[in-house]
């Protein structure tokens, strides 16, 4: 597997000075907090959110340097990226994130969601600080879609009649819209047309759904080691994300067990043999390749660059996750 390292090369250098700065923007007075912070921060994750706001930046200024303002924008999608994971990880009880153990499994409840009401403020400060009404209206709406995605999903749980649209209408309230807004904002920061803009949006939007697809059949297929999170654990829940809803229209016995909430000891073992068993994987892999191509296409109004290119290999990347 191609590691998402190495398709950020044309940006490596401003990732690297992000990670740094991002350590120190968490200017928490609190040393709870500033623990929290720098253990998250010092884990790591794979960065892709920054990467796509520099890799766009580059692409919309090819003859100029990318703006301090590129660059604390890309700092403040993954400030807001990094405040959802905390709150993520309270709403499903995950013990691991990033191969350390979760804030609140370390800190305990009350400081996790202090830990993440404290980032997701102090990136909206940074937004403020950018002096650009336009982005600060995006960005800001990310945070109000993020709830409302894990509102959406809270409610739906063992919801065996979900469709997958609303499935997806879920994945872009929790996962896509970072990813479109930070994206259109590169854009309005590069100053570039508004048609171009939208296209920025478009890329950011399918992207994001497909890598939320990914992750979800990820969840049937991965490990815990390679994730680096706890793997099987959104059926468990009453998650029910595309390979299951799938699988739901070949096994009608799948909709028993998961609407009696797994009561039975083996019912969980024999839903995940059931979903692997039918096409819910596969549909659910095409599902997450149609969104690569629409996000593929998106590109095209872009000039020609290394930054580009790199984009275009970051799409394929997303389903490589699966090999
Ligand atoms: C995890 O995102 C949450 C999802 C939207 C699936 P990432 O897989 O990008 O997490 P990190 O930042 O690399 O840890
Ligand atoms: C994505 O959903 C989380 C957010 C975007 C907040 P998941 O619940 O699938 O993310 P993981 O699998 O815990 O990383
Ligand atoms: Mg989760
Ligand atoms: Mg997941």
């Amino acid at each position: 597997m191609t590691s998402a390292i190495s398709l950020f090369s044309p940006v490596e250098a401003d990732l690297c000075l992000l990670a740094d700065n991002l350590k120190n923007l968490v200017g928490a007075r609190h040393p709870i907090l500033r623990a929290a912070a720098e253990h998250l921060f010092g884990a790591g994750g794979k960065r892709i959110r920054p990467a796509i706001v520099l890799l766009l930046s580059r692409a919309t200024m090819p003859e100029d340097a990318i703006t301090p303002r590129h660059r604390r924008l890309a700092e403040i999608t993954e400030m807001i990226h990094t405040a959802s994971l905390v709150h993520d990880d309270v709403v499903d009880e995950s013990a691991v994130r990033r191969g350390a153990p979760t804030v609140h499994s370390r800190f305990g409840n009350r400081i996790a969601v202090l830990a993440g009401d404290f980032l997701f403020a102090q990136s909206s400060w940074y937004l403020a600080n950018l002096d650009n009404l336009a982005v600060v209206k995006l960005l800001s709406q990310v945070i109000m879609d993020l709830a409302e995605g894990e509102i959406r999903q809270g409610l739906n749980q063992f919801d065996t009649g979900l469709s997958i649209a609303a499935y997806l209408e879920k994945s872009y309230y929790k996962t896509a819209s970072l990813i479109a807004n930070s994206s259109k904002a590169a854009g309005v920061l590069s100053g570039v047309s508004e048609e171009l803009v939208e296209q920025l949006y478009g890329y950011g939007r399918n992207l994001g759904l497909a890598f939320q697809i990914v992750d979800d059949i990820l969840d049937f297929t991965g490990s815990t080691e390679v994730l680096g999170k706890p793997a099987c654990s959104d059926l468990r829940s009453g998650n029910l994300t595309a390979p299951v809803l799938y699988a739901l229209e070949e096994k009608p016995y799948l909709a028993k067990v998961i609407e009696r909430e797994f009561a039975e000891d083996d019912d969980l073992d024999q839903a995940v043999a059931l979903i692997h068993d039918s096409n819910g994987i596969e549909r659910s892999r095409q599902l997450a390749s149609t969104h690569v191509q629409k996000a593929i296409k998106c590109l095209g109004d872009l000039p020609p660059s290394e930054s580009r290119q790199a984009l275009f290999d970051l799409s394929q990347y997303v389903l490589r996750r699966l090999h």
